[in-house]
């Protein structure tokens, strides 16, 4: 399965979710950020500017950590993915500048989930109603939590990390793990509603 969390705008928490989802499903990690220390939680291929984004194989199971301008570079990549993953801020200058990504991407793949993250009380509903208002891709949410920003140094899957801690810090880790296990969940039902619809293309032949 090849997994792209992209969007053009920086800071809204593209790695922080590739990260956690690679530690959860063992994915590989494949970037473009030649700036991020990903490699301290887990192997990563960093990919260098110019060079083409090698399209892993079917077989694989990576997650592409992706950002900057949508270009010849990021195109066939999107083109590929099973699904794109599109996280955002609820900040609306960030909410617009999503909105307009999802535009571009849409272009090249529909497969397109939307995460709104870092949120605290009801920032998220805010944000999903704009989202509904304007596409009618799925939307989910991360809510702002200290064990995200720990993922890094920890090299942890929050769900694993969630088993360490006790009291209040882990009901916050269990919040955020099922928030994530219910975008897993989204992606493993579409994801094995393609094979079926692939099998019974090749049954009805
Ligand atoms: N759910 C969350 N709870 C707390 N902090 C978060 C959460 N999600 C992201 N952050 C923090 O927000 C900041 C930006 O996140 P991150 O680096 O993942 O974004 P990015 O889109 O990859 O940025 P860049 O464009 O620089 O690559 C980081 O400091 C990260 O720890
Ligand atoms: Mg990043």
């Amino acid at each position: 399965m090849r997994l792209v969390v992209y969007n053009q705008k920086g800071g809204v928490g593209k790695t922080s979710v590739s990260l956690n989802l690679a530690l959860t499903l063992g994915l590989e990690f494949v970037t473009t950020d030649l700036l991020s220390h990903v490699e301290i939680a887990l192997p990563v291929t960093k990919i260098d500017p110019q060079v083409p984004i090698e399209i892993l194989p079917d077989s694989k199971d990576v997650v592409y950590d992706l950002g900057g301008a949508l270009d010849d570079r990021i195109k066939p990549v999107l083109e590929a993915a099973h699904f794109i993953l599109i996280p955002t801020s609820a900040d609306p200058l960030d909410v617009d500048i999503t909105l307009s990504t999802i535009k571009s991407v849409e272009q090249h793949n529909k497969n397109i989930l939307i995460a709104i993250v870092n949120t605290e009380k009801d920032e998220y509903e805010t944000a999903r109603a704009t989202f509904a208002k304007l596409c009618a891709y799925p939307t989910f949410e991360i809510s702002r939590s200290k064990a995200v920003r720990e993922l890094l140094n920890r090299g942890k899957s929050l769900r694993e990390r969630a088993g360490e801690v006790t009291g209040a810090a882990r009901q916050n880790v269990e919040r955020v793990a099922d928030q994530f296990d219910d975008i897993i969940s989204h992606m493993q039902g579409k994801f094995s509603q393609q094979f079926k619809n692939l099998l019974s293309n090749i049954h009805n032949r």
